[in-house]
């Protein structure tokens, strides 16, 4: 075997004709025509409301509907009330404060020396991240870079606390970038600008219907249009209904999002370029990493590798 291999490689034929057959396998297709045409783009949810109303009023209703958005004493599931709302960091020595001021979300940052304040820094919070079945984390905006507030309410536990990641000495206080990689497992697609790190010139309020269903403007013109098809009988191919595709391209729809891990994006793609309806592996990779005795862990965005674990799913 390994001989003939060997021999295989000084033939000077071998690479071409074995490169030549890998790029012509390597073209995925589909029949849903809204997967791999550039012509389909992004219509936004308001635009699927129109006809599916009812779809809509419930998935808003659902955590990942309200995944996203604008700090208000609606979207927060915070206890703001003074025996709950002050969190002090122990390792750097910060208090942070939450608290409304009118209808705008302020946390104030503060050091004490004996009874004297020496230190004092106020920031505006405009975004809420995460619905609150489990937190509510904080995002602001600075001419439209984001970053992340170092204190995070626990809805679970009824308590304010240092965010994920800024325990024990490791805040960055007000420094932690929001990238591309965070906001597009939390939101529907931004307008992202490229080469930044982290500035957008609009996002989102939530997951929206196309993160699952993909870009819609084909199946909207087609309807608009009066293009009906009887979906009793089989597919809408102008729109993905992960019910139709394969159960290895349904997982990975939701993957996309529900297995965080060391994402490697492959050559030349970005977090954009992955639609429902193709495998995740065309566009990016997640390795998860994994030590010795504690195989057993897993972190919180984890269900696809939980699910494949299971006794039902083996
Ligand atoms: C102008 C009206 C209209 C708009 C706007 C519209 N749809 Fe539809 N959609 C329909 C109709 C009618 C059907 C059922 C008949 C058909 O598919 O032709 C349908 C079917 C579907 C299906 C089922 C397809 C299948 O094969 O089972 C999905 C999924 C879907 N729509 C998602 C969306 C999403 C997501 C949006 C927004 C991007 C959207 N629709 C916008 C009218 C619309
Ligand atoms: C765009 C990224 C994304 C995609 C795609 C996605 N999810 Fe989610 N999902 C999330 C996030 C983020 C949350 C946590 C939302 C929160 O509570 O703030 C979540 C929450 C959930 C929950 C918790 C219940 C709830 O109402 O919050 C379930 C169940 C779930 N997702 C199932 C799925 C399934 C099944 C799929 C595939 C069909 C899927 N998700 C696709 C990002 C995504
Ligand atoms: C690979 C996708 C992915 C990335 C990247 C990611 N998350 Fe999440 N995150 C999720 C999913 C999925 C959940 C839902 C977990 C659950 O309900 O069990 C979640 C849960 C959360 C929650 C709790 C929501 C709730 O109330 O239930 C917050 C807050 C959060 N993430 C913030 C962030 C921030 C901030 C970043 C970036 C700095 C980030 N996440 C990066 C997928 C991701
Ligand atoms: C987290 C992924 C996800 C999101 C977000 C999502 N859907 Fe779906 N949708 C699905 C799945 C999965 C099915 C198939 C459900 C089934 O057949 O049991 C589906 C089915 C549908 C259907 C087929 C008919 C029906 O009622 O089952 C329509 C229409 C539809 N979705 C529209 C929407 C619209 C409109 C939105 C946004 C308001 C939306 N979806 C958001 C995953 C999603």
């Amino acid at each position: 075997m390994l001989l003939a291999m060997l021999a295989g490689l000084s033939l000077p034929g071998f690479f071409c004709t074995t490169q030549k057959a890998a790029e012509t396998e390597e073209q995925p297709s589909s029949p849903w025509r809204n997967v791999y045409d550039s012509a389909a783009h992004y219509v936004g949810m308001q635009a699927c409301r129109g006809c599916h109303d009812e779809v809509y009023k419930t998935f808003i209703q659902t955590g990942m509907g309200q995944s996203f958005g604008v700090a208000t004493k609606e979207k927060s599931a915070a206890d703001f009330s003074p025996a709950h709302a002050l969190v002090y960091d122990t390792a750097l020595d910060y208090y942070y404060k939450p608290y409304w001021s009118h209808d705008s979300f302020y946390i104030m940052e503060y050091r004490l020396l004996g009874q004297d304040t020496v230190h004092r820094r106020v920031q505006k919070v405009d975004y809420v991240i995460g619905s609150g079945q489990h937190t509510n984390s904080h995002i602001f905006s600075s001419n439209g870079y984001l970053y992340q507030a170092p204190i995070t309410f626990y809805t679970q536990k009824h308590k304010w606390d240092m965010a994920p990641g800024f325990e024990k000495g490791t805040s960055s206080r007000f420094s932690r970038l929001i990238q591309l990689e965070c906001m597009s497992c939390h939101n529907g697609y931004p307008d992202f600008v490229a080469g930044s790190e982290n500035k957008y010139n609009g996002i989102q309020r939530g997951i929206d219907c196309e993160r699952c269903h993909g870009p819609g403007s084909m199946h909207v013109q087609e309807k608009m249009a009066g293009t009906i098809i009887d979906t009793s009988k089989g597919p809408d191919y102008s729109i993905v209904n992960p019910r139709r595709l394969p159960t290895e391209l349904q997982n990975n729809v939701c993957q996309r999002c529900h297995l965080q891990g060391i994402a490697v994006l492959n050559d030349g793609k970005t977090f954009y370029d992955f639609h429902p309806g193709m495998k995740l592996s065309e566009v990016m990779n997640v390795f998860m990493p994994q030590y010795e005795g504690a195989q057993d862990k897993m972190i919180m965005a984890s269900h696809v590798e939980r699910m494949k674990k299971s006794d039902c799913y083996v």
